[in-house]
């Protein structure tokens, strides 16, 4: 029988990290239910110690996941495990995951301890998570760059403390597949009381390697993988899900594994998460990338028109993409717009699908063919990117070749209506200026961009915006037929995603 692989996303920790891409509560919970509904094993929720918001989301996740395991991180002390347990206590199914790091280049620069202060500490810990619940996993960050011998010491001493998962992760993305495979090979053969635990890996994707280097460590004996939807992550991002997941599936012939996962789901999964994160997933991102199925090629279409395996290796239905490109029009009802809204994996409430089908209802007045993407850029706006602070409730603009462009703008702020008006040297400046008086921000425009989500005169644009302040970046995306109610909503995502993210303290994180 294949042997079963657990799958381990950290989307919600680790892919938070990835620079602009906070996520506040409510849009955690809402991932959280998405991942449950994939059925991945182990959902990591957050970094409790970190900040309020983080403990909240963490505690909120773990109360709300009935189906998956839910882990919260902590370092390797007392506090920040006593934290963790506070927010995870009463879920379902809880996981405490401790780590510290064991090379000697961290030992030496950040921790400023010996090899057996380190060891210590790490059994202290999970001796100490252990007085609250069997389900301890514990990290050697940076062990791809540690002695192996120690490393093996400390995995010994971690298993031996009561660790049910020991993760062995590659933190700066430095490995290669062939070196990974056999480092896990390693610490499968010479641990003498490996059987008492899971071994599990966690690939950066510095080197582009993160999916090999994860495929080669299930090969000598890793049971567990983390990764995350779109591969996000902290620098060039963990090693992608669905990549993982559909190598497994695909290559059955070689790779006697199996995973949970229902894989119809990924890509809705990867939708939701580009458009709660604002990370755009490249054209060419494979599994779930725009191009992905498609075959652009006269002899590659002719192939797959004459028979698809020619040049197809897995159906896009495997993934949860849908031919079904030209979906709905302006006659359409209520009931072909639920049942699309259905097929595209979205799971809303009577009142969300009310305020979904009067927004696709004015679009279609101005737009005559509406397509998936116009639905799921309707969806993130109006469901899916949970305003915190700020709210647009009406926007005026003048602008043209005799006038100033000038702008009156009316928020709500914290439940509060305010209005201003402002000029600036074009339109999406003077709307800029104008919100950026209301909300009194200090934060700088570092990127603007401005694409259209479908083809033809009346698509519509979808803005994202790269914004900063005291050194933390956010992105926000807004979408409109109009570009300059695009370009206010994304500005005001941004500012709403910066206010949670404000109140993260990221210590010495990994
Ligand atoms: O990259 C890393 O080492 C981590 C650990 C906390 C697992 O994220
Ligand atoms: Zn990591």
């Amino acid at each position: 029988m294949n042997k079963r692989i657990k799958i381990f996303d950290t989307t919600l920790r680790d892919g938070e990290q990835s620079p602009g891409a906070s996520m506040n509560v409510d849009e955690k919970i809402r991932v959280a239910h998405q991942l449950e509904k994939l059925k991945v094993d182990i959902i990591e929720a957050g970094f409790p110690i970190a900040s309020d918001g983080d403990f909240d989301a963490v505690k909120k996740v773990a109360n709300a996941v009935k189906d998956c395991q839910v882990a919260g991180l902590a370092r390797a002390n007392k506090k920040d495990i006593d934290r963790a347990w506070e927010a995870l206590k009463k879920g379902a199914n809880p996981r405490i995951h401790t780590f510290i790091a064991t090379s000697d280049i961290h030992l030496k620069h950040k921790l400023k301890k010996s090899r057996e202060e380190v060891l210590e500490a790490a059994v202290a810990a999970v001796k100490h998570a252990k007085s609250y619940t069997d389900n301890i996993e514990f990290s050697a960050e940076d062990a791809v760059r540690s002695d192996v011998d120690y490393l093996c010491r400390v995995v010994e001493a971690v298993i031996k403390a009561g660790a049910t998962t020991v993760n062995i992760p590659d933190t700066v993305g430095y490995a290669i597949p062939s070196e990974f495979g056999q480092l896990i090979k390693t610490i499968h053969d010479q641990v003498p009381n490996i059987d008492e635990t899971v071994i599990s890996v966690h690939c950066h994707n510095d080197l582009g390697l993160a999916v090999a280097n994860s495929l080669a460590a299930i090969e000598n004996g890793a049971g567990q993988v983390e990764c995350t939807i779109n591969g996000i992550g902290e620098r060039a991002g963990n090693a992608s899900l669905e990549e993982i997941v559909m190598a497994i599936r695909t290559r059955g012939d070689l790779l006697k594994y199996t995973t949970g996962i229902a894989t119809e789901n990924l890509y809705p999964t990867s939708r939701l998460v580009t458009h709660i994160t604002g990370m755009v997933v490249q054209p060419n991102k494979a599994i779930v990338g725009a191009n992905a199925f498609a075959h652009e090629a006269g002899i590659h279409q002719d192939g797959v028109l004459k028979e698809k395996s020619t040049y197809e290796i897995m159906t896009p239905e495997s993934v949860g993409l849908s031919h079904n490109l030209l979906v709905l029009g302006k006659h359409s009802g209520r009931h072909a717009f639920k049942e699309r809204i259905k097929e595209l994996g979205y799971d809303l409430d009577d009142k969300n699908l009310e305020k979904t089908f009067v927004r696709f209802k004015s679009l279609a007045d101005k737009k005559k063919e509406i397509f998936d993407e116009d639905l799921d850029a309707i969806i993130a706006d109006e469901v899916i990117r949970i305003p915190d602070k700020y709210k647009l409730v009406y926007l005026n603009v003048s602008s043209g070749t005799v006038t100033v462009p000038t702008a009156t703008v009316q928020m709500e702020v914290d439940g509060e209506m305010r209005q201003k008006a402002g000029f600036g040297v074009g339109p999406v400046d003077a709307v800029y200026e104008t919100i950026a008086k209301i909300t009194k921000t200090k934060s700088k425009l570092v990127r603007y961009s401005v694409s259209s989500i479908t083809s033809g005169m009346d698509a519509q644009g979808e803005v994202t915006v790269r914004v900063e302040e005291e050194g933390k970046t956010v992105i926000g995306q807004g979408a409109h037929t109009d570009i300059i109610v695009a370009s206010a909503k994304a500005y005001i995502n941004a500012m709403n995603k910066l206010e949670y993210r404000k109140k993260k303290i990221w210590t010495d994180l990994p």
